[in-house]
């Protein structure tokens, strides 16, 4: 048995921690290096900081944003006139002009934990393709890889995993062949875990005996986690300039979006986001505001119904820009987050976490109403006020944001598929093509981004047909 070091046990007392060291003696040498290297890494003044916030929670802070907060600025609409679709051609060129260059790399988070789905894996291996049954996974590898052949470029893709997915989703890749995908073009890299405390007393939960209730740090573990893999010098030297980030969740997002990214780099913004128009005033959705002259999002459960119904002298709501999570980062703005510590702001929510009792047993707190612990978790979007330049793009939300989120219900499995449905029919319709009722369809990203290349491509006959579905692949 190995003494505790006795820095450490001080620490403990001063933050009221000693219970983590209640099993220290049962434990073997290899368990206890474990739970000291666990204790180390927590940063505990801060975490006991949160932990005082949520019992006293600023409110007056948070009714006061939603009052100060406008509509958002520096805003480019989706197109209605003939010279707003010029300038989205242009945009697009320009887009793809860097693209081509090589100056693009994608990022996707997949570190959460899905709860809400409910599915015991990794979400991004979720089966979502109508047809096919093709993971969220390798809709998006798919993408790339038609993307890369389009524009003749390299495209690195980069995979924020967390402790609850790494092996799995590298496995999953591995044991499809990387979809295609040259295996040293995808680069998985791993965010920190942050550990959940006691909402009563503060204390730090433990799951065994060596062993902290951690979970992922949020996606704002993003910046820090970039930077210590390497990755983010690793992509500078290899001539990257902006990163396209987005979530494992929605299978119609518009990998490396050509519009947006042109638009990025045409107004020299640091931090570009895709919104969409919510679709009511009460909808579950983060908004982006201009708040004190920055962009900032202000998150549904900051507003009462009477604020979030609110609309400007134009007569349109002021939180009408609703978050999908897809932004556009330039690489020096990342860098400059992370030489500042990357550590984005800590956030609390009320969550119920199973946890031992302090006779090891363990326990798996239920009440909805009363949850045992608070999380903490770092968000991306706080990376906003902190950019000199934003800008935010309106995407065209039926075709580019539909994520699975729930079990059933809005934002489910059944939405999104029914999306891909959709917007497979769309550009099948567009293509001349005649859909009997009833018959699913599902195009592969490899025959077709977009209705244009379907309709060049329906035209040569690669398309097939068999019993009642028509596929292509
Ligand atoms: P969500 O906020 O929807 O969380 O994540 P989640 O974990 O996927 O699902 P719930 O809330 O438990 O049901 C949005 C995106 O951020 C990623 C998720 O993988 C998803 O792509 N994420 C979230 C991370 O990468 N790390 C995290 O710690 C949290």
């Amino acid at each position: 048995m190995s003494a505790i070091p006795v820095s450490l046990l001080q620490q403990l007392r001063e933050h009221s921690q000693t219970h983590l060291l209640s099993f220290w003696e049962s434990l073997s040498d290899a368990q206890q290096s474990h739970l000291i290297e666990q204790i180390e890494s927590i940063d505990l003044e801060r975490l006991l900081q949160c932990w005082k916030s949520s019992i006293h929670p600023d409110q007056p802070d948070a009714e006061d944003r939603a009052e100060k907060a406008r509509s958002p600025r520096n805003v480019i609409r989706q197109p209605a006139t003939t010279a707003e679709r010029k300038l989205w051609a242009d945009a697009t060129a320009a887009g793809i002009r860097e693209l081509e260059a090589g100056k693009v790399a994608v990022i996707t988070v997949a570190g959460g934990q899905g709860t809400r789905l409910g599915f015991d894996h990794p979400k991004g291996m979720f089966p979502i393709g109508p047809v096919s049954d093709r993971s969220l996974f390798q809709i998006f590898a798919e993408q790339i890889l038609a993307r890369r052949r389009r524009h003749n470029a390299a495209i690195p893709w980069l995979i924020m995993t967390s402790d609850a997915t790494h092996l799995e989703t590298v496995d999953f890749f591995r044991s499809k062949a990387f979809f295609g995908l040259d295996p040293d073009t995808v680069h998985f890299f791993q965010q920190g875990s942050l550990p959940a405390l006691d909402a009563q007393t503060g204390q730090i939960l433990m799951i065994a005996p060596d062993q902290l209730s951690l979970s992922p740090d949020g996606h704002g573990g993003l910046v820090q986690a970039l930077c210590h893999s390497g990755l983010l010098k690793k992509m500078q030297q290899q001539g990257v300039e902006h990163f396209f980030y987005h979530q494992v969740d929605n299978p119609t997002v518009i990998m490396v979006d050509p519009a947006l990214m042109g638009f990025h780099l045409q107004h020299g913004s640091q931090l570009t986001t895709n919104v969409v128009c919510k679709t009511s005033p009460t909808e579950r959705m983060g908004v982006l505001v201009d708040l004190d002259g920055q962009t900032q999002i202000i998150e549904y459960s900051e507003l009462t119904a009477d604020q979030a119904a609110r609309k400007d002298v134009a007569g349109q709501w002021i939180f009408w820009a609703g978050n999908t999570a897809i932004h556009v980062f330039r690489r020096d703005f990342l860098e400059h987050l992370a030489s500042d510590g990357g550590q984005l702001p800590l956030h609390v929510a009320r969550k119920n976490v199973a946890h031992i009792d302090e006779k090891g047993q363990l326990q798996q707190p239920s009440d909805p109403a009363n949850p045992n612990a608070i999380k903490l978790e770092r968000f991306i979007f706080d990376a906003l006020p902190l950019a000199q330049q934003t800008l935010i793009v309106e995407g065209d939300r039926a075709r580019e944001f539909n994520p699975v989120k729930n079990k059933s219900g809005n934002d489910s499995a059944d939405t999104s598929r029914a999306a891909l449905i959709r917007i497979a029919e769309d550009w099948l319709r567009r293509a001349g093509a005649t859909i009997e009722p009833g018959t699913v369809v599902e195009i592969s990203p490899l025959d077709a981004l977009d209705a244009e290349e379907l309709a060049a491509k329906l035209q040569c006959g690669t398309l097939r047909f068999a019993q009642n579905k028509i596929t292509a692949d």
